[in-house]
């Protein structure tokens, strides 16, 4: 993973742990509604993919095991990992996208319920993407997947020639001669894997991206909700299809891309066809960018504008994130698939201890507060959750003092402690686990293994049937916390 060349290494501190008294006093342990759901208290687990399904996308015990390691830390909503809305193939990511994932959904929920005794309301992350290929072996690239054009044969000279001697010829030339030959798409085809975008609308599939996804969201939306889950969370972040709808760089001209308005028109037509389908009995809200934190990408005002759209339309909450986009990952290893996570932007997403002198902790925090003020001074009281390096009370209990957001995301120190919000509200702070922000976990996501951390899944490993990772090396959850 890239990280900041002034490599500063900053450690994660427990600041001031309160008393049982003050904890639960504190804004942090105060209930919020989330539309039509009202959550105990403003504690919530994001969204992380674990590498637990099956490979055709069903819950597996291991993914409910997963679950109710974080139910049992009771906090007051938890999202489960993006989960793809269409019915195809997409190795052990989970799916939504047919009826026949539901009953592995309402056991997931029910386990939920259970692990947490009812206290936490359980949302579901729903996740478009495009097509993205590993990057290939440059014979293989050369002999079969590069189109020969026009393009090519003018360029070599070799306007008669047989398409098998052009792609001989191709194949051995240096990199240089062939930098002059092949497209930008071409070369990164060829250096990273080919991979689709939003604004490819040559071909069918993407052009037909608006009217499709609308009912492919609300689809899954509604399996969602029959499933028993208490919400959904629409996948607008990141490196994925909607992220790239919504980002600076979509010049679509069929009135969803360009200006901001039609950026987010797609957007807007998807949550349209979720609230149709759900009722407004379920909570719908989504996860999105305060930054793209890319060259070009959309910056805090395009989040503000796209906030204030997204609340004005009735979402029941609006979860910030930053960067992790495909356009500065580094490049990957020949048979593996670009990871949006690896460059700078990726950075800005996951950081790591590290970092330059901004550090690792609360990155997202100050954009996160212009994007809330922006909501608020349209006069929508739209609940804000922001998420990015959060790790003790101290730090969240300041964010929601001074009305930056509304609720406290934590991902990676939830990971490392599954019952550290449950600590802090018993006065018992000082037992939690502190997340060292070395990116472990989000290593092991990057190569698909299942994702555990470091600070317990070596502990105990022949206690109390812990179950363990497919190589047999490593625990799955964290030990049980003994409750003094
Ligand atoms: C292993 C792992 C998997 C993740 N999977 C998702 C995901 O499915 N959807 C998502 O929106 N973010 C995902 N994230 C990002 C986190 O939700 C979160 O935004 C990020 O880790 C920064 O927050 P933190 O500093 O509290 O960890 C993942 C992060 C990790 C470490
Ligand atoms: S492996 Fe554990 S300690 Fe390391 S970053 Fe991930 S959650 Fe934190």
């Amino acid at each position: 993973m890239w990280k900041p060349p002034e490599r500063i290494k900053h450690f994660a501190k427990k600041g001031r742990v309160p008393d049982r008294e003050t904890a639960e006093n504190a804004r942090l342990f105060q209930p919020v509604a989330i539309g039509p759901v009202r959550l105990k208290q403003r504690t919530w687990v994001p969204a992380m993919v674990p590498w637990r399904a099956s490979e055709d996308g069903f819950v597996t015990p291991e993914i409910l095991g997963w679950y109710r390691r974080f139910a049992e830390g009771r906090p007051g909503a938890l999202v489960v990992e993006a989960t793809g809305i269409r019915d195809i193939p997409s190795g052990p990511l989970l799916r939504i996208g047919h009826d026949r994932f539901l009953p592995g959904l309402k056991d997931l929920v029910e386990t939920v319920r259970q692990g947490s005794d009812g206290e936490t309301k359980l949302f579901i992350q729903l996740i478009d993407f495009l097509n993205i290929r590993r990057r290939p072996k440059p014979e293989k690239f050369f002999a079969r997947y590069l189109e020969i054009t026009g393009r090519h044969r003018d360029i070599l000279g070799a306007k008669d020639w047989p398409e098998e001697k052009i792609r001989t010829r191709l194949a051995g030339l240096s990199g240089d001669e062939i930098e002059k030959i092949l497209t930008v798409r071409e070369l990164e085809s060829l250096r990273y894997g080919y991979r689709e975008r939003v604004t490819d609308t040559h071909l069918p599939h993407i052009r037909s991206l608006p009217g499709v996804l609308p009912g492919l969201f609300a689809g899954a939306a509604l399996r969602a909700k029959k499933a028993g889950f208490d919400g959904v969370e629409l996948h607008y972040a990141h490196a994925y299809t909607m992220a790239s709808f919504l980002s600076a760089l979509n010049d679509r001209e069929d009135g969803y891309g360009g200006p901001r308005e039609d950026r987010v028109r797609l957007p807007l037509e998807v949550h349209a066809a979720v609230r149709k389908a759900v009722g407004s009995d379920f909570a719908v809200g989504c996860r999105f960018l305060t930054e793209d934190c890319i060259e070009g990408g959309n910056r805090v005002a395009d989040a503000a504008y796209f906030a204030t759209e997204f609340a004005r339309a009735g979402m029941d909450f609006l979860s910030t994130s930053r960067g992790g986009k495909f356009e500065d990952a580094g490049q990957p290893a020949i048979g593996w698939a670009a990871y949006p996570y690896t460059g700078p932007s990726g950075y800005e997403c996951m950081p790591q201890y590290i970092s330059d002198a901004g550090g690792p902790f609360g990155r997202n925090i100050e954009p996160t507060a212009k994007v809330r003020e922006a909501v608020r001074s349209n006069g929508f009281a739209t609940p804000v959750v922001v998420t990015g390096g959060i790790h003790n009370f101290q730090q969240a209990e300041n964010i929601l003092q001074k009305g930056q957001a509304d609720i406290i995301g934590a991902a990676r120190q939830t990971l490392a402690d599954p019952d550290w919000f449950l600590k802090l509200r018993l006065g018992q702070g000082e037992a939690v686990r502190l997340c060292e922000y070395t990116n472990y976990c989000e290593g092991l996501d990057q190569k698909h293994k299942q994702v555990t951390c470091k600070l317990w899944d070596r502990e105990a490993l022949d206690g109390n049937n812990a179950a363990l990772t497919n190589d047999g090396k490593r625990r799955l959850t964290a030990p049980v916390w003994q409750r003094r």
